[in-house]
């Protein structure tokens, strides 16, 4: 049976979370210990996408994403609660993310949260979603300070040295479509199925990378900023001058087409990251998460470049990439014991860039600002 809390927030005592996550199109609610040792295990983590709400959409519809986390917020909380076997007052604290992402979904999160916190007393913390997917490595892995943390997916794409809980320093991120966006408008461009990087990772196996020559974006400029928009439409001319020529696509095409963008995608990102590792040198590790990190070309390509560069290198396991509330959770235990609670003023931040000094980024993707 789990140990009851005492609701001490003092380093030493064990500390339990329960946190919410809705800030893109996944509802989760999770909860997190950290025991006297300072080890944190995740007890229970419940994560419900949206997808089959916005298939017909071609992407995420931010109301019908808002309105649905309101509606599935509360049984998320109750099944996270029931896995765990433990209630509500067992909680030393409740977390919830409070950006950045779709305003809407992020207000749903925000109001639950508050909700629970007023209704049962307990201290409340707002995380910073970045830090959630930052912090990781150090709840799966215990990962040291510093280190460099490379977030791809369908919505984030930023190298952070990560030197504490309070400190991250962003070295580069795209500057328009993150990663995971690109793979899903390839797969579109190409009639693959959604999600796109599965897709186009699975017909990249069998095609030729070298067929098509396409562009690696930036990298004739310094810096470890990326760029995937100019990428794709490379992709969609290529394509274009196919059918023009051939009256169609044929499989083989699809196949070449898909490996030679993903042969890009994977230049491009290994020189960004051996970039990156130089403006981070004190790094000892390079942790990769987010959807995108699952691709196993551009996995294997990274713990290369981590191996010629003499660092450690880390993918927290996948459910842990990508959203979830765990790492809401466990980045409250890290705020818990330097800071004071939230109060019921908490608001909700469609953008809250990590690193306040970066220049602010431009745009915002499908899936809500990127940073
Ligand atoms: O982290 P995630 O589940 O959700 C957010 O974007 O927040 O990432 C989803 C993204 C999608 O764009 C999906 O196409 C991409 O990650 N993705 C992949 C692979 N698996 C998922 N991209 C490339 N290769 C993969 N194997
Ligand atoms: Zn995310």
């Amino acid at each position: 049976m789990p140990v009851s809390c005492n609701g001490d927030t003092r380093v030493g005592r064990t500390q339990t979370v329960l946190a919410l996550e809705s800030s893109c199109d996944d509802t989760a609610a999770s909860i997190v210990r950290r025991n006297g040792s300072g080890k944190a295990d995740v007890l229970a983590s419940v994560v419900k996408n949206q997808d089959s709400l916005h298939a017909a959409f071609g992407g995420v519809v931010p109301e019908i994403a808002a309105r649905a986390h309101a509606e599935i917020l509360d049984y998320c909380v109750e099944e996270a609660l029931e896995k765990a076997r433990l209630s509500l007052s067992d909680m030393d604290a409740i977390a919830v993310t409070a950006g950045p992402g779709l305003i809407g979904g992020v207000v749903s999160g925000v109001m639950c949260a508050k909700g629970l916190a007023l209704a049962t007393g307990k201290p409340l913390y707002g995380i910073n979603h970045l830090a959630g997917h930052a912090l990781t490595p150090r709840l799966t892995d215990a990962v040291p300070y510093p280190y460099l943390m490379l977030l791809v997916s369908g919505g984030h794409c930023q190298f952070l040295s990560v030197e504490g809980p309070d400190d991250f320093k962003r070295l580069g991120g795209t500057i328009d479509d993150a990663p995971g966006e690109a793979f899903d408008k390839v797969a579109r461009l190409l009639a693959l199925p959604q999600p796109g990087g599965p897709s186009v990772e699975m017909a990249a196996r069998s095609g030729d990378a070298t067929r098509f020559s396409l562009p690696r974006p930036l990298l004739d400029r310094p810096g470890c900023d990326l760029s995937f928009s100019g990428l794709k439409t490379a992709v969609l001319r290529a394509r274009d001058s196919l059918i023009e020529t051939q009256g169609g696509l044929y499989e083989k095409d699809q196949h070449d087409l898909c490996a030679s963008f993903q042969a890009a995608v994977v230049d491009v990102m290994a020189e960004k990251t051996r970039r990156a590792l130089l403006l981070a040198p004190s790094a000892t590790t390079l942790c990769v998460a987010g959807g995108v990190a699952s691709n196993m070309s551009i996995r294997s390509k990274l713990e290369t470049v981590s191996e010629q560069s003499g660092v450690h290198f880390t993918a927290p396991p996948l459910a842990l990439c990508t959203d979830n509330a765990a790492m809401i959770g466990y980045a409250a235990l890290e705020r818990m014991e330097r800071h004071p609670p939230d109060d019921l003023s908490l608001s909700a931040r469609p953008r809250w860039p990590l690193d306040q000094h970066s220049p602010a980024m431009l745009g915002s993707g499908k899936k809500g600002a990127k940073a």
